[in-house]
């Protein structure tokens, strides 16, 4: 049975723009399903970092990928039944992600499962190239930025919040070069999609990127397009 019918919500951004928080809000307030397609990279980069596999090893890697062993239940992530919601967040396992991302095989073994996702009444996917490779069909994509320096900060109190130590000039450098390397990669850049609406959340808080997104939605509604 196809899926077609079935509305999706992009929302890509880099790291730190604050999509993760507002994708969960839009989706929690319009009871669609909700997918973090970066935790299925995470996943991916600390299950290779546990089992020691080379880095470099492109083929060994998009086999974890294939075959990756994971739940989502409501907030938490389990790998191997282990809950590793709180593992994948630490920043070791997300500069890993990003390198293990820019891997064509890496990204074509995660693409069955992330569209599997798309279930009724509707999803609201997170990521990088949601509206651009996975979802290009989606009804509403939107483009979340925000300056190098506010997302630096949000993800400072993020990680203090979460107990991990953590240093600004490290974190500015970190984003900058994760930035670059998510930017340029030759395989599904990040970059908004076709028709996407961009928001600059630099001086906006989540809920008003968030009433943003659901007055997006609430328009083609309207005009009968979802
Ligand atoms: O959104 P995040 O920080 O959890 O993502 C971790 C890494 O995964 C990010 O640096 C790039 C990669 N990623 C990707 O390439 N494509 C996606 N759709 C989501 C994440």
């Amino acid at each position: 049975m196809t899926t077609a019918h079935i509305p999706v919500i992009t929302i890509d951004g880099p790291t730190a723009s604050g999509k993760g928080t507002v994708a969960h809000k839009v989706a929690l307030d319009l009871h669609f399903h909700y997918l973090d397609s970066g935790a299925l990279y995470r996943l991916t980069a600390l299950s290779a970092l546990r089992k020691n596999v080379d880095l470099r090893d492109e083929h060994a890697i998009a086999k974890l990928a294939e075959d990756l062993p994971c739940r989502f239940s409501g907030e938490h992530v389990f790998l191997d039944q282990i809950d590793v919601s709180a593992a994948i967040r630490a920043e070791e396992v997300g500069n890993t992600a990003s390198k293990i991302a820019a891997l064509p095989t890496v990204r074509q073994a995660l693409y069955g499962l992330q569209l599997g996702f798309r279930k009724a009444p509707g999803l609201v996917a997170d990521g990088r190239d949601m509206g651009t490779v996975i979802f290009p069909q989606a009804q509403l994509k939107v483009f979340l930025t925000a300056s190098v320096e506010a997302r630096a900060e949000r993800r400072y109190k993020q990680l203090i919040g979460k107990g991990f130590s953590a240093n600004m000039h490290d974190l500015l450098k970190d984003l900058t070069e994760r930035d670059a390397r998510d930017a340029n990669r030759k395989i599904a850049p990040l970059k908004p999609a076709e028709g996407a609406h961009v928001l600059d959340t630099s001086a906006m808080t989540a809920d008003e990127a968030v009433e943003q997104v659901r007055k997006w939605y609430a328009d083609l509604k309207k005009h009968h397009v979802v």
